[in-house]
């Protein structure tokens, strides 16, 4: 990572603290008054439940953005990069950060019940504070039908974003499809996502995509524990 990310970015997977704060809590409670287990036993549970609480802390609050810095570092400058379900923007802007003359385009739906146009607002006063808005684009839409031409982007990323298209397989396909579209001959794929990573690499390849690989990320994407875990698909679009 070139320097750290300002702004505010939201976060993932919020069942995973949710869950262990109400097991770690009922789990002292049951520690202390002896009931069901033994003490010792209670403790040690709610003490792995509090770890994967501050494992959880640090993947939000630091490594998911030292994660996208390895990630990228891999990858020559693009003049075009797009981010697909940007959201507010963490990896758009980390683009753009680590390659001071690409220009960016974030794509998402941003139609949150619960933030409706909070997540977007947010994406521009992001760009603004890390000095990349002159070189963001914001464009509504849908990544199963994307509003691009084809062969427009050297760098598409997309963060935990192809599994929330409407939960479903052929939505991600069409969305894997549409990524490949876009891209330029020879250009980079990189894909993070806690869930379907093997379901995208046997896609890409279905698709034609060159150098497609998987591969762990190690703490920095562990959602609390390592079975909970984000991964990278990479790939290249055939020259
Ligand atoms: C979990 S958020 C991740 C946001 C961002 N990539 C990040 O890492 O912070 C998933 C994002 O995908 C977007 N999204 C879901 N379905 C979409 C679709 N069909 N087309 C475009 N964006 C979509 C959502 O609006 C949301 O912003």
């Amino acid at each position: 990572m070139s320097r750290r990310v300002l702004g505010s970015y939201g976060v993932d997977a919020l069942i995973v603290p949710v869950l262990s704060i109400i097991g770690a809590a009922a789990f002292i409670a049951l520690g202390y008054t002896e009931v069901g287990f033994p003490r010792n036993f209670s403790y040690v549970v709610a003490g792995l439940l509090l770890v994967q609480i501050a494992i959880y802390v640090h993947t939000t609050v630091r490594g998911r953005f030292l994660l996208w810095g390895k990630v990228l570092a891999g990858v020559p400058e693009p003049e075009e990069s797009l981010d697909v379900g940007c959201g507010r923007g963490m990896v758009l802007i980390e683009t753009l950060i680590q390659f001071p003359t690409a220009a960016g385009v974030g794509l998402d739906l941003w139609r949150s019940r619960t933030a409706k146009g909070v997540a977007r607002r947010t994406l521009v006063e992001n760009a603004t504070q890390n000095g990349v808005i002159a070189r963001t684009t914001l464009q509504v839409g849908d990544m199963t039908a994307m509003p691009f031409a084809d062969e427009t982007f050297d760098l598409v990323t997309a963060n935990i974003a192809i599994h929330d298209v409407d939960h479903d397989e052929a939505g991600r396909r069409e969305a894997l499809a549409e990524i490949l579209r876009i891209t330029r001959p020879g250009g980079y794929i990189r894909i993070v996502d806690i869930h379907y990573v093997g379901e995208y690499r046997d896609q890409l390849q279905v698709l034609g995509a060159r150098e497609v690989k998987t591969k762990s990320l190690g703490i920095n994407g562990w959602y609390g524990n390592p079975f909970y875990a984000s991964r990278l698909v990479s790939a290249r679009k055939l020259k």
